[in-house]
């Protein structure tokens, strides 16, 4: 066994979701993303990833799609408050281009307390964006501080510390291709 597949083996614990019951889950979704929109007809669909998680997401996601879309990205930071985000959110890396007018879809990896993802839907619609929905690969109800409810939703998971498929823990496992429970001896 190679060095990493053993560092793999002795961190990951439980794996809640395989390669392919993820590439199921995303087709579905975008099964659905494709029959919301393509009614409407719209000239153009503003595809924004929240970096660094969602970009793995949003890379399968997008290739599914068929809509005319655009993709754009935003980093932003939260200010932690002890282990959990303050609700507060700084913009590190902005979109490139105008949303005022357009249809607009963010893509993040996971929903915990909402706090980020709250502040940053406040920023956006502060834009006049024609259409603001949000699209999650997982959710952690809850942990839930804030009343936001995904459009889009992969999967609800419990209240575990998850990795891999662009989830990162100290930026580290986001090419792992599934997600697994990181073991609490790791980062404890
Ligand atoms: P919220 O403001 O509490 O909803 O924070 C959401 C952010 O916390 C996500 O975008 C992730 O970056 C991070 N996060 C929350 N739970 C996890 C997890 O289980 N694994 C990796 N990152 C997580």
């Amino acid at each position: 066994m190679n060095p990493w597949a053993k560092h793999l083996e002795e961190n990951i614990g439980e794996v809640l979701f395989d390669e392919a019951t993820i590439a199921k889950r995303v087709q579905e979704m975008a099964q659905q993303i494709n029959a919301d929109y393509q009614p409407l007809n719209i000239e153009e669909l503003v595809v924004i990833g929240v970096l660094r998680g969602s970009v793995v997401f949003m890379s399968d996601l997008i290739r599914q799609l068929q809509l005319p879309l655009t993709i754009d990205f935003i980093a932003i930071s939260s200010y932690a408050k002890g282990t959990r985000t303050s609700g507060t959110v700084r913009i590190l890396k902005d979109i490139s281009e105008s949303i005022t007018d357009k249809h607009v879809l963010i893509i993040e990896d996971i929903v915990d307390t909402g706090l980020t993802l709250q502040c940053l839907t406040d920023l956006l619609q502060a834009r006049r964006p024609k259409s603001l929905r949000l699209c999650t690969l997982l959710d952690k109800p809850s942990r839930r501080m804030v009343d936001l409810t995904p459009d889009y939703r992969g999967f609800e998971i419990p209240d575990d510390f998850v990795v891999g498929y662009g989830l990162d823990y100290a930026g580290h496992y986001r090419q792992v291709p599934y997600i697994g429970v990181l073991k609490p001896e790791a980062y404890q």
